[in-house]
């Protein structure tokens, strides 16, 4: 049995991690470390957690003392650090609790590791690491800038990221790699594109799309909706993680990517037209519909309102995941078209969920960043 510290996992893409996880391996035992901050919600995970092989504690990846205790009580293999605050928007409005959490929170995490994972020290003065032991960094393709229409991102592009956000994901990375250079400390990084699936918080471009299709509400699309990013399900993703952690070269980078590069307006469009017919063939999900407008007729393109521009908007994403296909196999399982049909159906089937998160603080949020624009 392995045990796994899995942080940040009541979001997004740590929960369905976590799921992953304990569905593909018996041998996995997994302790979730989460701050529950706006973007993380128990419920989530409610029934993980009520499994004798997951266990859940709330708090702060930067609090060393606690981080400590749990390195002690749990005798961690792994460490998967999804933790961060993720939103590029919320960090033009407040950089400074980015870099607290996605950096100085990584580096408690990993000196956390080396204090409970270091045995001895070799010939040289490095120190040596118990087996099997493995500290892995969720990070992003933000780090990597903006790319114009030619061209991909590889492992080897120079690091360049533009906002707060991919500023702070960068940082964490280069202390994940010093770590690995001066202590030998066994890391990987994965640099991901886009995801999207369920359990998705509703700021992010599709799950608010969704919603406020949902909600009888406009489209607010950035400048021209013609930057691109390239969107891969975040199952994809999970089985990804989980091969590089158990299988991945120790120091090594892989990005991980889904070949579908798509614009934002093309996703709007899209998704638009997929409730419009879902809607049509399956009239029972009207009743979803949070709005007095009559019939399904005004679910089109006029519901799309062009806004002001993000600050700094990165024009264009895409990866190169040949490092991941060609060393581990690894190749996207879920066709664009077909993921996005399951997530909407899955935002269709759980509005409970999204009643959820979007309540409190959400509605504030949404007056306040949207206001302006
Ligand atoms: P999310 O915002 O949905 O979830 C983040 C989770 O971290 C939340 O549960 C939150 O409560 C928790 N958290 C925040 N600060 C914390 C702290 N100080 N201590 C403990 N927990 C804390 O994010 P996500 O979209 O699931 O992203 C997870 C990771 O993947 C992040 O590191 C992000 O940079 C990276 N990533 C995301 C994407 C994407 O498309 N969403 C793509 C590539 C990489
Ligand atoms: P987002 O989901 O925030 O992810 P990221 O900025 O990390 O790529 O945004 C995806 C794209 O959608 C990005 O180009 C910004 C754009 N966008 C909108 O046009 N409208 C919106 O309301 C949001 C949240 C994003």
């Amino acid at each position: 049995m392995k045990t796994y510290l899995v942080t940040g996992a009541a979001g997004f893409i740590g929960a369905n991690f976590v799921k992953y996880m304990l569905k593909a391996h018996d041998d996995v035992r997994i302790v979730v470390l989460d701050a529950l901050t706006y973007a993380g919600n128990l419920k989530t995970i409610a029934e993980d957690i009520d499994n004798e092989r997951c266990f859940f504690v709330r708090g702060d990846i930067g609090d060393k003392d606690l981080v400590e205790t749990l390195f002690k009580e749990y005798k961690f293999d792994v460490v998967v650090n999804f933790a961060a605050e993720s939103h590029v928007d919320r960090s033009i409005e407040n950089p400074q609790l980015f870099l607290q959490t996605n950096i100085l929170g990584t580096q408690n995490l990993l000196d956390a590791a080396r204090r409970a994972w270091v045995t001895g020290r070799d010939e040289q003065g490095y120190p040596t690491w118990r087996d099997g032991v493995r500290y892995h960094q969720v990070s992003t393709d933000e780090v990597y800038g903006s790319l114009s229409a030619e061209g991909f991102f590889t492992e080897q592009t120079p690091l360049c990221p533009h906002s707060p956000y991919s500023a702070s994901k960068t940082s964490a990375d280069m202390i994940v790699m010093a770590y690995h250079d001066t202590y030998k400390m066994p890391v990987t990084i994965t640099r991901c594109s886009n995801n999207y699936g369920p359990y998705h918080f509703p700021e992010k471009l599709i799950p608010l799309i969704i919603n406020n299709i949902l909600s009888g509400k406009k489209l607010p699309v950035y400048g021209d909706g013609m930057n691109v990013r390239d969107w891969l399900y975040v199952e994809d993703h999970c089985k990804a993680i989980d091969l590089v952690v158990r299988k991945g070269r120790e120091g090594e980078v892989y990005n991980v990517g889904g070949h579908n590069e798509m614009t934002n307006i093309d996703i709007v469009r899209l998704t638009i037209k997929t409730i419009h017919d879902i809607m049509e063939q399956e009239p029972e999900y009207r009743k979803v519909l949070k709005t007095d407008r009559e019939g399904i007729d005004w679910i089109n393109d006029d519901l799309i309102t062009f806004v002001k521009d993000r600050l700094g908007h990165d024009q264009r994403y895409a990866i190169d995941p040949t490092k991941i296909h060609d060393e581990l196999g690894w190749l996207p399982e879920t066709p664009f078209a077909k993921g996005i049909v399951k997530t909407i159906r899955w935002n269709l089937d759980h509005q409970d969920w999204i009643a959820d998160v979007t309540s409190g603080d959400y509605q504030k949020y949404y007056e306040e960043m949207y206001a302006g624009r």
